[in-house]
């Protein structure tokens, strides 16, 4: 007997992209179904620096707090060091994910949230567990094996393996959440650039407590630069916290046109205490794995009622932290659209806006996380290594940095320049935090984005022009404190002005009525629950106060008028219907 399982939405993967989809869709009621090839989540730590955005989404979420209680706070996360061993020389230091205090600011003023550590094989039984209580019917053990699609729906196989037997799903829309190798993303064929398999890496966990040699350095990253250490040619190793201070990983590049290397125990153990100068160390070391760093991502996301989200569609090196960190917003984009049309709240071709927004974020980051690897090269180079011949010869290069002479002075100098660079890696809060779409889910107002007055890379402009995220400052009362996006969940569309505004909250009773969506809105002045504490919203808005600002359920931007107008009901009818492909 074979039987047909229905839900409107099949989800394949249970990574950071398919569990998000799934808290996402089962948070806005939407029915939901999420397989997944093993019998548990990640066994790895994998990805672990979860940037402002993928907070914001998991506030947005309700499970801001069991996230930090899982991770390594903030504070602990940035004294990232450049050194010759972990117990050895240090050659450089530089502050990362923005505790610099020069840049400590820039982050708290852009997010109600700050970036933590918090490694993938924790952050997934949240994501995973909330998806399901929340209504996710979540299958481990289960394989995608094929689908197919007609006009009404998708069709897909999968294989119990568990018990061997493969079942049919009838869904509405499939998401292919299913990682770097990606077999939906094949089956619908979409088109890729770039390369796969570019370099090998090799992940060795181990535990050991090394709190005595960076307690006081505290950092997810050390680097070590160590001639002999037989990599490429350099010798250049990361040891990565996983838990402070006696959980560790360390990255291992290998060569990838040569036989996948074979390490067993006693090869780890003499890796992990050459990499921390520490030849005595107890170590214990709890698995190792091999993976492949590509340059490679989709142009185009879907294919009528099938679209793919995370590793499946970007696929590039750790470098920036950026891929669980994409993965999440994928989902937080699909998410709310897949909804809206399931609902027969928004027309088909919203459905569209998926690939138009998101693509060139793929094709931005994928570019970003390579650019940052290869930007490695210029400390090796400022180290003098790259060029020399042994083992013994790089180790006199390095030592040359402490020379009295003008040569030494130059090598100090390359250095620091080469040290400054990182920051493009780093402390890139602008990459992170300045995605900005183009497309018919955002109704232009005719205005183009202001000109950034720093570097759009490491720096994050906020700006009202739809199609920017919304900015958060504080709102509130004497009694409580909001971040403007606590105010614009994902479970509604939202419009803030301001008391001369009030014609457009008038309004949005009425066009919520006629369009059958939920529109709320928020009017920020003096005596109201949300004021305008410190008057940051006045200085962030753009508009003037008795204009209005529509955000999507993702807190994009969807549109903005300057101020009143005749008919506000006919103009915020106008825009969201044509959010809505409605028009
Ligand atoms: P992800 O790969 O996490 O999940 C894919 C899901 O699909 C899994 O649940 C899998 O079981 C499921 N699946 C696959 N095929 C299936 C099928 N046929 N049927 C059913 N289910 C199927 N990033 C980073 O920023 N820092 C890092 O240090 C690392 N380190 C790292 C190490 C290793 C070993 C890997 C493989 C990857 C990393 N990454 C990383 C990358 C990071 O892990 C990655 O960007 C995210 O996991 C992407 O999330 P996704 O949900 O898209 O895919």
């Amino acid at each position: 007997t074979s039987s047909v399982v229905e839900t409107d939405v099949l989800i394949v993967g249970s990574g950071p992209a398919g569990a998000s989809s799934a808290l996402a869709l089962s948070t806005l009621g939407i029915s939901n179904m999420m397989i997944t090839k093993y019998r548990w989540t990640a066994n790895t730590p994998r990805a672990h620096i979860t940037n402002q955005r993928a907070m914001e989404f998991f506030r947005d979420m309700g499970i801001e707090e069991q996230v930090l209680a899982d991770a390594t706070p903030h504070e602990l996360i940035g004294d990232t060091v450049f050194c010759t061993s972990i117990a050895g020389e240090e050659i450089g230091r530089i502050l990362t994910w923005g505790t610099h205090p020069a840049r400590h600011a820039d982050y708290q003023l852009a997010s109600p949230t700050l970036n933590c550590d918090i490694p993938q094989n924790y952050l997934e039984p949240i994501l995973v567990k909330n998806a399901t209580m929340r209504g996710t019917q979540t299958r481990f053990s289960s394989e995608y094996i094929s689908h197919t699609q007609d006009a009404d729906g998708v069709t897909t196989q999968v294989l119990d393996r568990v018990t061997g037997v493969e079942y049919t799903v009838r869904s509405k829309y499939l998401i292919g959440a299913d990682g770097a190798r990606s077999l939906v993303a094949d089956e619908i064929g979409l088109p890729f650039e770039g390369q796969m398999d570019i370099a090998g890496s090799m992940n060795i966990t181990f535990k050991a407590d090394i709190e005595e040699q960076v307690g006081h350095r505290p950092s997810v990253l050390y680097w070590v630069v160590q001639p002999g250490s037989n990599v490429g040619g350099i010798g250049a190793g990361l040891v990565r916290m996983v838990r402070p201070w006696n959980e560790w990983l360390i990255v291992w590049g290998y060569d990838i046109n040569q036989p996948a290397p074979v390490v067993d125990t006693a090869a780890a153990t003499q890796i992990v205490r050459n990499l921390l100068g520490m030849p005595e160390l107890e170590v214990e070391i709890t698995g190792t794995s091999l993976w492949g760093n590509n340059e490679y991502f989709a142009t185009h996301l879907q294919k009528g009622r099938v679209f793919c989200a995370g590793d499946a569609i970007h696929r590039h090196p750790p470098s920036n932290g950026l891929g669980s960190n994409t993965s999440v917003q994928d989902s937080y984009n699909l998410a709310w659209k897949l909804a809206a049309v399931i609902r027969g709240q928004a027309g088909a071709e919203l459905l569209e806006t998926y690939s138009v927004e998101r693509a060139p974020v793929a094709r931005q980051i994928v570019t970003r996380a390579n650019q940052s690897g290869r930007e490695f090269g210029q400390l090796f180079e400022a180290l003098g290594i790259t060029t020399a011949k042994d083992e013994a010869e790089m180790i006199a290069r390095i030592e040359e940095r402490k020379d009295n002479t003008p040569a030494g002075a130059a090598k100090r100098a390359a250095i620091e320049a080469a040290m400054k660079i990182k920051n493009y890696e780093f402390n890139a809060h602008g990459v992170e935090m300045g995605q900005f779409y183009e497309s018919s889910a955002v109704v232009s107002d005719g205005s183009t984005r202001p000109e950034p007055t720093r570097d759009p890379e490491l720096y994050y402009q906020p700006s009202t022009v739809p199609g920017s995220p919304l900015p958060h400052v504080w709102v509130g009362s004497s009694q409580k404190k909001y971040s403007t996006l606590d105010l614009a969940p994902s479970t509604q569309f939202t419009i803030f002005t301001g008391l001369t505004g009030q014609a457009w909250a008038d309004a949005a009773v009425d066009v919520a009525a006629k369009l059958g969506v939920t529109l709320k809105a928020v009017i920020i002045g003096p005596g109201l629950d949300t004021s305008d504490l410190y008057f940051d919203w006045a200085r962030a808005r753009e508009i003037d106060e008795d204009g209005v600002i529509l955000v999507r359920p993702d807190k994009i931007i969807a549109w903005r008028s300057q101020s009143m107008v005749d008919d506000p009901a006919e103009a915020l009818l106008g825009a969201l219907a044509s959010v809505l492909s409605r028009a």
